[in-house]
């Protein structure tokens, strides 16, 4: 039996049940109020703190990552202060409502249902709405009417976006949040612009506080994007790299080996499954024969309808499938659709998920605080 649902909004009290946050966790809370710049983004007044509307210590979010990350990463991250979400778009509404459960049963903290623009989604947010929800996060593409019902139903909604008309638009439809996804990000990549360039142009056109996405897997990715204005990260391939992430022991092993080079964008080498769709994932055997072969459409690539293995529950996963490799996944995993950012290169080591938010978070209060320094060393 899950808890009841505690829905969290503006201004409502910290639930009693929190545990305390360690003392250094809150002080950087307070430093970053005061000077990490999420009140207002350089001189532009916000209508809302981040952190007010999701009612956090940490403006640190933990990025739905289709196959990766179920309860229990949405659970450790939304515990340990920071902000979780569970992405629920792959399967019927049934399991949007039972991931709900999941995640309530582990945690009464507020977390996100990640839903996919692109996949049947009506249903499965009339689903949240009657689970009482906290809050949705909606990606690839703005549809605005969806934005309008979600508010509609009680929601606060994180919209996710490529450039800043599409955040405009999100926030004219009542987003809350506006996560704006640079090119850099791991997974599917609806825009194209760098999260250096895309985050300023982002925070220049709302009045809703932005979280930024793509390439930020430490601390000074996270004092760099407060720096761009942004009020909160949203941090996806770091967190491959946690207990939590349900992923095979291979791919995670790929990932803590790879350099910043070593990842590519493609617009449909991992086509199977969700066509149109273009993704950055770790190069592997799959990407190398394809280029070797002069990067064929789909439908005339090298070894098109290869079994490469199979999931844990024994269906196949075929070459160019777009395919999480999770635990229990058998076959040649090093040849799958291995999701992964650029800023991988920070990535190194597993961790709990609640380390990688407090080490985040504290590395990007010492940064923030040697602010001038670096300035006049420059
Ligand atoms: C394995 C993986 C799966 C992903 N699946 C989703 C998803 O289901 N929904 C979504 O909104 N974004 C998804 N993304 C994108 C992330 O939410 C996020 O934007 C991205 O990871 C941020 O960039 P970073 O990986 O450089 O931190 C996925 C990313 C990865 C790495």
């Amino acid at each position: 039996m899950f808890k009841s649902p505690k829905r969290h909004h503006l201004a409502s009290p910290v639930p009693s049940r929190r545990p305390a946050l360690p003392a250094v966790i809150l002080d950087s809370a307070r430093y970053i109020s005061l000077a990490g710049f999420p009140k207002s983004c350089w001189g532009k007044p916000l209508k809302n703190k981040l952190r007010d509307i999701l009612n956090i210590e940490i403006p640190i979010i933990s990025a739905p990552m289709g196959g990766a990350t179920g309860p229990t990463m949405a659970a450790a991250v939304s515990e340990a202060g920071g902000f979780g979400t569970i992405p629920l778009w792959g399967g019927s509404t049934e399991q949007v409502r039972k991931g709900i459960q999941q995640v309530r049963a582990l945690t009464d903290r507020n977390f996100a249902v990640n839903l996919n623009m692109d996949f049947p989604h009506e249903e499965k947010l009339q689903a949240c709405i009657e689970e009482e929800l906290f809050a949705v996060s909606l990606f690839w593409g703005v549809k605005p009417g969806i934005i309008e019902s979600a508010k509609k139903g009680g929601l606060v909604v994180l919209s996710t976006v490529g450039n800043a008309r599409e955040a405009k638009l999100a926030a004219d439809a009542g987003a809350d949040i506006i996560v704006a996804q640079g090119w850099e990000a791991g997974g599917h990549v609806w825009g194209q612009v760098a999260t250096m360039a895309l985050v300023p142009a982002v925070v220049d056109t709302v009045s809703v506080p932005v979280v930024a996405a793509g390439g930020i897997a430490d601390g000074r990715g996270m004092a760099a994007a407060l720096m761009l204005g942004a009020s909160g990260v949203w941090v996806g391939t770091r967190f491959l790299a946690s207990n939590e992430a349900n992923i095979h022991p291979d791919y995670r092993q790929l990932i803590q080996e790879a350099s910043e080079d070593h990842t590519g964008w493609y617009q449909e080498l991992y086509d199977g499954f969700w066509p149109d769709a273009p993704h950055r994932s770790l190069e592997n055997s799959t990407s190398e024969r394809w280029r070797a072969a002069e990067s064929p459409r789909s439908g005339s690539r090298p070894d098109e309808d290869a079994v490469v293995g199979h999931k844990p529950d024994g269906e196949a996963v075929m070459r160019y499938q777009s395919y999480t490799p999770q635990t229990g996944t058998t076959g040649d995993i090093a040849a799958m659709s291995l999701w992964c950012g650029q800023g991988v290169a920070q990535v190194q080591e597993t961790m709990a998920a609640a380390e990688i938010v407090e080490e985040i978070y504290r590395d990007a209060r010492r940064i923030l605080q040697a602010g001038s320094d670096v300035l006049d060393e420059a």
